[in-house]
């Protein structure tokens, strides 16, 4: 691989172990990639830091790397981390657990991570064209598929190590030949969140392939529908990008270059499939899945009348505006901030069901949070909550 004067004294050693380290791991992925050469990103995005995952070895790793004095090159934002503040019933997580998340958290910050959430976008929206090296498959969807920026779904330690060299292998959708739809998706009645992520989960699973790019009509052009599809699609998929028609830039180019070699139609009894119209049995209603934007929090926050009477948990991050989190909170809302349910075994709190209006939720929380999982509209989780 052909790598740059700067990528060879990283190599070298010149800047410190972890530099080295690093870099011996991008070049390496590279390789095995088929790059020829590697491309500076200006944002990378890091996953995988909840102390559930990454366990005492992952801790004692990156407090290993902060301590040697290791610092991100580049703007690096943080996936959220397990419910240090989350409380069900009295029960909260043990003490031990808490404490070794939160010194997962202080040793990122020292290395420059900069906000911990799953919606990195609103933290600074890439501009079209510009590489990144995003993880988190509902970013990097988001990224490739809205913003048009170029990035590789890069898997957590992946994306630590070229937040702290600024490069990632020019691969994949780094570069334009990738980017062209090669499915035809065809999506109807999708009427709300909740059916938008039912489509966008069965289109993950009939396109199980890290090279397919959907080109996706019929999915209206509501920023939190679109959201919710392409993470419940990032959940049942691999691909790291959708075309979308309408909102993907360049859309009308990408649909003329398009090579399709199937078509799918996604509609109405397909997704009643996935969507309940009743809650049955829950203990925890949960929004938030990716992290709520500003704009989604105040329009929860309208809906809210005088206040919830069961437990409404939302998960957002710091972007979301010191105000409507207090506002949330007035309302007896759990506002958990800068955290993910799915990362945290849920179960450990006795929480046993939980609604959601997150087709990534509805995939992960069974296995990894070990409580069962219904996905429902986000308005009728609010009706519940509300105790209507
Ligand atoms: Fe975000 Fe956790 Fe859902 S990282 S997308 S809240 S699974």
């Amino acid at each position: 691989m052909y790598l740059t004067k700067e990528e060879e004294r990283m190599l070298s050693g010149e800047y410190g172990e972890y530099v080295r380290k690093a870099m011996e791991v991008v070049v390496k992925v590279g390789e095995m990639l088929g790059a020829e050469r590697l491309v500076e990103v200006v944002h990378a995005h890091v996953s995988g830091v909840s102390i559930f995952n990454i366990g005492e070895p992952g801790l004692h790793l990156i407090e290993e790397m902060a301590g040697a004095g290791t610092k991100f090159s580049v703007f690096t934002t943080v996936n959220p981390y397990a419910a240090v503040d989350a409380e069900f019933s009295g029960k909260r997580l043990s003490k031990d657990i808490i404490n070794k998340q939160m010194r997962v958290v202080n040793a990122l910050t020292r290395m420059g991570g900069k906000a911990f959430t799953c919606a990195p976008y609103h933290i600074r929206m890439p501009k079209k064209g510009e590489h990144l090296a995003w993880a988190e498959s509902n970013a990097v969807l988001y990224a490739n598929s809205v913003a048009g920026a170029m990035t590789l779904r890069e898997g957590g330690p992946m994306a630590l190590m070229e937040a702290i060299v600024g490069r990632a292998p020019l691969a994949g959708p780094h570069l334009p030949e990738n980017r062209v739809p090669n499915y035809l998706v065809t999506l109807e009645n999708v009427s709300n969140g909740a059916s938008a992520a039912a489509a966008g989960y069965i289109m993950g699973k009939y396109l199980h392939s890290p090279d397919a790019v959907p080109y996706v009509v019929g999915l209206p052009r509501r920023e939190e529908y679109v959201r919710l599809f392409l993470a419940a699609f990032g959940a049942s998929g691999s691909s790291p990008m959708a075309v979308i028609e309408g909102i993907t830039p360049d859309y009308m180019e990408l649909l003329a270059k398009g090579n399709f070699q199937d078509k799918l139609a996604v509609g109405k009894d397909d997704i009643k499939q996935y969507v309940e119209e009743v809650v049955a049995d829950a203990d925890v209603g949960l929004i938030g899945c990716p992290h709520l934007s500003r704009e989604e929090a105040l329009r929860i926050l309208e809906r809210l009348g005088d206040g919830v009477k069961r437990e409404l948990w939302v998960f957002t991050g710091a972007h979301v505006g010191a105000d409507v989190i207090e506002a949330l909170r007035k309302k007896g809302v759990r506002v958990l901030v800068s955290q993910c349910p799915v990362v945290t075994q849920l179960s450990l709190l006795g929480i046993e069901s939980v609604i959601t209006d997150s087709g990534k939720a509805l995939h992960y929380l069974p296995k990894l949070a070990g409580v069962r999982a219904h996905l429902i509209s986000r308005e009728r989780i609010l009706r519940w909550a509300r105790g209507e």
